[in-house]
């Protein structure tokens, strides 16, 4: 089996970027991406690469160079999946919000439409590879539904778990740990790994069976997720005892056995995968009856609540246990740094946790649209829309942000924010002036002599 075409459904965080490296890399194949959403579609394709819908540092070159050579963005579903010998199902899997398994379990009912589109429109033998971050054992799922068409159709059905970080998406695509391709079909298995091996050394091309595979990326994921919460656990001690989170994270990340990596204590994990991904494993370890495994890696999403919310809490204890009519800015708003995404970013929490408190808010992102902060707080459902939009403004300007502020909290770690003139927001702000750094970003010592009152968390 020689992949030619190849489709892809869904042109989001990780479809967009992944396909667009895959066309890259194999001028050979052609590589459409298609979505139901015609705005995104557009975007993907305008001619200004600043308009991309989704940010990430590298996409915007590679992009230009394979965009309309062999990269192709349509929103023409049924056609771009009856050419394709190699479909790519790339949709969102949100948390189900309603139902059994609500607030945990994956909502799978995008994917199964997406099964059902590829059923009806498949007209020869395709592979069928998951892409998106999914419970265990959904390829069975998928394949029921592929195989019970009765078209007379085969579907070889893959899982090829995404491992890229969202703000890196481009170096992690160019140079991978490794690929990981899940799949009981042998020759299907090394039509994927053909695709791959254009660029990724082959001992980096690593193939399992279809569960382990689906399971090493709930795993992968739970496993970082738990090192922030480790790290974050330790930063409340440090804020007790006097020691320094980053000091106790540089003394044992550079013991081998633990290594250096995940050890940055912040307000919070967010991004769409850590959140999700573990609930997912929590949800099947219940439903197999481990309630102790369950319990377990619960505690992680546990943990990282609590960051949260004592990052909030400190902020109102701080400023005389009250914020009340305050102005409080917020620097980023994106779950990280380089990326315009803010799924379950810690920004949101915080900001819900401090407008209960009648605080009001102003935020500045980088990349991040007005439209969009209004969306997320709107999805709480806290608040009505019109109160979001009372309470909270964002602007343009990081200094408008800082006018007569009476505090500002980092919540992104963005590297513009390191380079700003801190005397001249100083000045706009009232006084004192508080900054509450919940990335460990600036220097503590130097806002200090600024006359700020400065406050890391795990210091
Ligand atoms: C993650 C996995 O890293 C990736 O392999 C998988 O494919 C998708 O999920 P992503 O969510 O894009 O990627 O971002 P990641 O870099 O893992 O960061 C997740 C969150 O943890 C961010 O909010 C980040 O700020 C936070 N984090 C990360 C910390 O707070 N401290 C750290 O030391 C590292
Ligand atoms: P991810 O981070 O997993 O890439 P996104 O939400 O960024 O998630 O992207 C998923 C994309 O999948 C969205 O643009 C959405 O419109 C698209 N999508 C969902 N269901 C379908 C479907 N049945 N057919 C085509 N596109 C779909």
């Amino acid at each position: 089996m020689k992949v030619k075409k190849i489709c892809c459904i869904g042109a989001g965080y990780v479809g967009g970027p992944t396909m667009s490296v895959i066309a890259q890399k194999c001028p050979d194949i052609t590589v459409t991406i298609v979505d139901i959403n015609e705005q995104r579609i557009a975007a993907w394709n305008d001619s200004d690469l600043s308009k991309l819908p989704v940010y990430e540092p590298g996409l915007a070159g590679v992009v230009a160079e394979a965009r309309g050579r062999n990269l192709f963005f349509s929103t023409d579903v049924d056609t771009a999946i009856a050419d394709a010998d190699m479909v790519f199902i790339s949709v969102n899997t949100p948390t189900k919000t309603y139902g059994k398994g609500k607030g945990m379990a994956a909502d799978l009912k995008f994917i199964e439409l997406c099964a059902r589109q590829i059923a009806a429109a498949s007209k020869s033998d395709k592979i069928i590879v998951e892409k998106s971050t999914l419970p265990v054992r959904t390829a069975e799922a998928l394949k029921s539904i592929l195989h019970n068409t009765g078209s007379g159709v085969n579907f070889h059905i893959l899982s090829n778990p995404e491992f890229l970080a969202e703000g890196t998406a481009i170096e992690d695509l160019h140079d991978p740990d490794r690929v990981l391709i899940g799949g009981e079909n042998a020759e299907a298995v090394q039509a994927l790994v053909d695709v791959y091996a254009s660029w990724v050394p082959r001992e980096r091309i690593l193939t399992t069976n279809l569960w382990s595979s689906e399971l090493s990326k709930l795993t992968a994921n739970a496993f970082l997720a738990q090192r922030v919460s480790s790290i974050n656990a330790i930063s409340e001690l440090c804020e007790r005892t006097g020691a320094n989170v980053d000091e106790v994270a540089r003394a044992i990340g550079t013991d081998s056995r633990i290594g250096s990596k995940f050890l940055k204590a912040s307000v919070g994990f967010g991004g769409s995968c850590f959140q999700k991904d573990i609930l997912n494993l929590v949800y099947i370890a219940r439903s197999y009856g481990l309630q102790e495994v369950a319990h377990y890696w619960e505690q992680v999403i546990t943990m990282n609540d609590h960051q949260k919310h004592r990052f909030a809490d400190n902020i109102v204890q701080t400023m005389y246990n009250t914020v009340s009519g305050k102005k409080i800015s917020f620097l980023g708003w994106a779950f990280k740094k380089d990326t315009n995404d803010t799924r379950e970013s810690a920004a949101i929490y915080v900001a819900d946790a401090l407008l209960s408190e009648e605080a009001s808010i102003v935020v500045y992102d980088p990349k991040v649209t007005a439209e969009q902060v209004y969306a997320d707080l709107d999805y709480l459902g806290t608040r009505t829309p019109a109160e979001n939009r009372r309470l909270v403004s964002v602007v343009g300007d990081p200094y408008d942000a800082a006018e007569r502020a009476h505090a500002i909290a980092v919540l992104t770690e963005w590297d513009e924010f390191k380079t700003y003139d801190w005397h001249r927001i100083k000045d706009h702000m009232m006084k004192p002036a508080f900054v509450f750094d919940g990335r460990k970003l600036l220097s503590g010592s130097k806002l200090d002599e600024l006359g700020f009152q400065y406050y890391a968390i795990g210091e």
